[in-house]
């Protein structure tokens, strides 16, 4: 049923993503940038609650008036600001949510990624604290609404001496230390947020917190607009002594207020607690069945450090040597946050396919999926491959390349593209094993292993180590970038790219074209 839901989840992502591409382009596309985004809005959320609090007020008498002397009389510099700060903190939860969904329906929250997760979950509440803190602040009446029915809903935890909701009963009863710790909470609140948001990227390497130039200049316009178009305004200063009638609710932070005023209290902490303990226990619901984690050859790692730097989740640390061979650094796996995508693999330059199949160990290999049999596959699929342009794919297992996989012929499918060594490439196309190679990876917006796409795309250009080495014809080599859902786009592309094959010079060395079962071509290859 999870998975179901996950499958069915990721492919509606998918689907609207590619929407979005065709509008912004990857650059532009704020899908595959939600976790940047979060901490941009969170920036922009603190550097306007910075600038308004020279303004505010915080004291209960003076607060509403303060507010709206900022919207009105000062509204080309506070009053702005104001609705910039509203209008970020809105669109960071909506922005949050949307990548949390996200996380999961991409399957990045099981198995090694669980911290990620986790550390999610208090970001939620810390959000929403900090939202609705600031709701008080303002006192208007959309505050008092806030103030009454939040206390109402915190009495109903054992944890105050006497009822807080007293504090709202009365205009007289309103006191100024509670409105002062409201000031403070919405300060504290959000430096914790701050420190939890850096405690959830610590596993990934590299974690990208800043949204493109593009997409971070869209959203600035995007909210200077609306803040012009629709400016943030009180709905007029609390009154305790009245029960407002009708109070504009903020439908991102406040959507259950109205279920609280319904609900008793206790139905409403129950469902919040089930919904947090439901969340925490995800990554185990089912556990993943995950491959076994990366493993290095001392005897065939320099300490190069490629595989340190390469690795998306900060997986690999680079250590003093242990065996006493002459290199100064060795590298080491930590296991646990490992998740066996075989980037490194990729990046390690003992992984040439040129080696003799006995020594082909390499520096750092899936003991699952080692390169051993990543070549020996190649070079089987490679060999049952007819005609003038013959391709071999090799496919992602979560982009349209694994989907394919059964309806194409020539297909290897790896847990990411960067796992294949650009000497992969060099060795099927110089030993004639192909005519050409193509690399199906995921959509440019989103690597389900986060970087294999940039890696993959540097390796080949020549900027990154390992590169492809400049004697490979590089109209030989085709990258395809498509997402589960673009599985026809795919197969157009490759055919595409097989007519551009077959118009040049046959790639088919005699001693290849002579072998036609896989023992021999295997032989062949290694002279
Ligand atoms: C304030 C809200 C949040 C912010 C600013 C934020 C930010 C980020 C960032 C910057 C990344 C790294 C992206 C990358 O470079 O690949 C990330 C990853 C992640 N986030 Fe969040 N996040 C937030 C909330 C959440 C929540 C609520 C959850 C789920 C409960 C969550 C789950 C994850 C997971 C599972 C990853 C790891 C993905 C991977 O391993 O590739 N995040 N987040």
């Amino acid at each position: 049923m999870i998975g179901i839901t996950r499958r069915s989840l990721r492919r509606g992502f998918d689907r609207v993503e590619r929407g979005f591409d065709k509008v912004f382009g990857p650059e532009w596309n704020p899908f595959g940038q939600l976790g940047a985004l979060g901490w941009f809005l969170f920036w922009i959320v603190a550097v306007t609650g910075i600038y308004l609090f020279i303004f505010f007020d915080t004291g209960v008498e003076n607060a509403c008036a303060s507010v709206e002397w900022m919207t009105d009389d000062q509204w080309f510099h506070a009053g702005v600001t104001r609705s910039f700060h509203r209008y970020a903190s809105d669109l960071m939860v909506a922005v949050m949510l949307v990548h949390m969904v996200r996380e999961f329906a991409h399957d990045r929250y099981r198995g090694a990624r669980w911290l990620s997760w986790v550390t999610g979950i208090p970001l939620i509440w810390f959000v929403y604290i900090s939202g609705i803190t600031g709701y008080w602040l303002v006192w208007d009446v959309l505050a008092q609404y806030v103030a009454v029915v939040s206390t109402e809903l915190l009495d109903w935890l054992p944890i105050f001496g006497e009822p807080i909701a007293r504090n709202f009963l009365t205009p007289e009863s309103v006191s100024g230390r509670f409105f002062t710790l409201m000031a403070f909470l919405h300060i504290a609140i959000p430096l914790l947020l701050l420190l939890a948001m850096w405690i959830h990227i610590q596993r990934i390497s590299g974690a990208r917190v800043k949204p493109s130039r593009a997409l971070g200049g869209m959203v600035l316009g995007g909210l200077l607009v609306v803040s012009l178009a629709m400016p943030a305004t009180s709905q007029g200063p609390a009154n305790l002594a009245k029960i407002p009638a009708e109070v504009g609710i903020d439908w991102f932070f406040l959507p259950l207020y109205p279920l609280i005023d319904a609900i008793p209290a206790g139905f409403i902490w129950g469902g919040l607690a089930l919904l947090t303990i439901v969340l925490f226990a995800m990554p185990w619901l089912p556990k993943l069945n995950a491959p076994r984690p990366v493993e290095v050859s001392l005897e065939n790692c320099n300490g190069c450090a490629r595989c340190v730097e390469d690795c998306p989740y900060s997986a690999i640390d680079l250590v003093p040597r242990t065996d006493g061979a002459q290199a100064l650094y060795q590298v080491l796996v930590n296991p646990d946050h490992c998740v066996a995508c075989g980037i490194c693999v990729g990046s390690c330059p003992s992984s040439s396919l040129f080696r003799n199949q006995q020594d082909l160990v390499t520096g750092i290999d899936l003991p699952d999926f080692p390169l051993t049999v990543l070549r020996e596959r190649v070079i089987e699929t490679a060999a049952k491959l007819e005609g003038r342009a013959r391709i071999l794919t090799i496919a992602c297992e979560h982009a349209a390349g694994g989907q394919a996989a059964g309806r194409t012929e020539g297909t290897v499918v790896l847990p990411c593209v960067a796992m294949a060594p650009p000497s992969l490439i060099d060795f099927l196309l110089s030993r004639g094993h192909v005519e050409g190679v193509c690399i199906a990876g995921c959509a440019e917006r989103d690597c389900q292993h986060r970087l294999g796409v940039e890696w993959t795309k540097q390796r080949i250009a020549g900027e990154r180590d390992p590169y492809l080495r400049a004697r490979v014809p590089r109209e030989r080599v085709e990258m395809i970038w498509a997402g589960p859902t673009e599985v026809s786009r795919l197969l157009h592309e490759i055919e595409a790219f097989r007519g551009k094959l077959e118009r040049l010079p046959s790639n088919k060395p005699d001693v290849l074209r002579a072998a036609s079962d896989p023992a021999s071509v295997l032989k062949a290859s290694e002279s």
